[in-house]
């Protein structure tokens, strides 16, 4: 099946005062439609500037965007016109996202308007029950309605125009951790109900717990790792995946007892400067002397199920990862 959107070795450095910091290094990633996959990493691993990448809203240094078997690489902006509406972001904070002198009504309706869609009235009524929201904050602006509402504001926009794929970065990371769940929650809902395919964004694994159909694990630009999710929790072969997932709360203080303390040490070293071999041996409590001038081959575990490591001793799966092109 051709993948909905699809990311090929994409690659983006930030021209900064310091240098080139290398946010997003060689990354593939295929979303099917209907699929959530959650994209997992510390703050400053690249994740919203892959999500950038994969909406065309930031030229790619190197790689390719395809959506629906498209390559919108290098796609024009009137040709992203066409597309833009099939492709939406949700943002971490939907306060800025929000212009603060346009009611809720008026900001699920610009969308509509922008693109001439017919029954905007109904349709924006329809899009405030659809995330719960009663159709009496319509008339309300942006700064009278609480974190969480400003969210499912934020959801309403990005599905006025009936997308194919929703990016969403850290859509609950802004919130107050009583609504997290919530929110969680209806987008969950709304793309099973919807068929949507999603990216969710987030910075901590067990935020996305009960979310993705697949979760892929991105260290300094790179994702090290991407598995079903139920795979992924049993068996993440990534010695960082491991450490994010030692990380998460355990459910009771008796499982966290037997799970010991976290293993993650260190920062994540500066994009400005990546450590040769593998980004992430410098954190690494397996690493090898390998590891230190390498780069690790991608292997394959399962038929999807990849992962970045010296330490898994499989032939190497991609083209890419086999002539050293990274
Ligand atoms: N517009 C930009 N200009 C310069 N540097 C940027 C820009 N956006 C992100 N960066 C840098 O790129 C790296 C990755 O950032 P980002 O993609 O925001 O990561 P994340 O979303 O995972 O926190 C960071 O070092 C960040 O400082
Ligand atoms: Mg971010």
């Amino acid at each position: 099946m051709t993948p909905l959107l699809q990311l090929d070795t994409v690659t983006k450095a930030w021209r900064t005062p310091a240098g080139l910091v290398q946010a997003v290094r060689g990354v593939s990633l295929a979303v099917q439609a209907g699929e959530t996959v959650a994209l997992v990493g510390e703050s400053g691993c690249g994740k919203s500037t892959l999500a950038r990448l994969a909406l065309r809203l930031t030229p790619v240094d190197a790689g390719r965007i395809l959506f629906d078997g498209q390559d919108i690489t290098h796609a024009s902006e009137r040709a992203l016109t066409a597309i833009r509406p099939r492709l939406q972001m949700v943002f971490q904070d939907a306060s800025a996202a929000l212009n603060p002198r346009r009611t809720i009504g008026q900001a699920i309706d610009d969308p509509l308007r922008v693109h001439g869609r017919p029954n905007r009235a109904a349709r924006v009524q329809a899009l405030l029950g659809e995330v719960g929201l009663d159709a009496s904050l319509a008339s309300r602006f942006p700064h009278e309605v609480s974190g969480g509402q400003r969210q499912r504001v934020g959801i309403a926009r990005a599905l006025a125009l009936d997308p194919a794929v929703v990016i969403a970065d850290e859509p609950v990371s802004a919130l107050d951790v009583s609504v997290r769940a919530q929110v969680i929650n209806l987008m969950s809902s709304l793309a099973r109900q919807r068929g949507l395919a999603m990216v969710f964004i987030g910075h901590d694994l067990a935020v996305v717990r009960h979310l993705a159909d697949r979760i892929a694990v991105m260290h300094l630009g790179e994702i090290v790792e991407a598995a079903p999710r139920q795979r992924f929790w049993s068996q993440a072969a990534h010695p960082y995946s491991q450490a994010l997932i030692a990380s998460v709360p355990a459910a009771t203080p008796a499982a966290a007892r037997a799970r010991g303390p976290a293993p993650l040490a260190g920062d994540l070293p500066s994009p400005l400067a990546p450590p040769p071999g593998c980004s992430f041996h410098t954190r690494c409590p397996r690493a090898i002397a390998t590891c230190q001038h390498q780069s690790p081959p991608l292997i394959r575990l399962a038929p999807d199920h990849t992962a970045r490591c010296h330490l898994l001793t499989h032939p190497v799966l991609d083209a890419a990862a086999s002539t050293g092109h990274r």
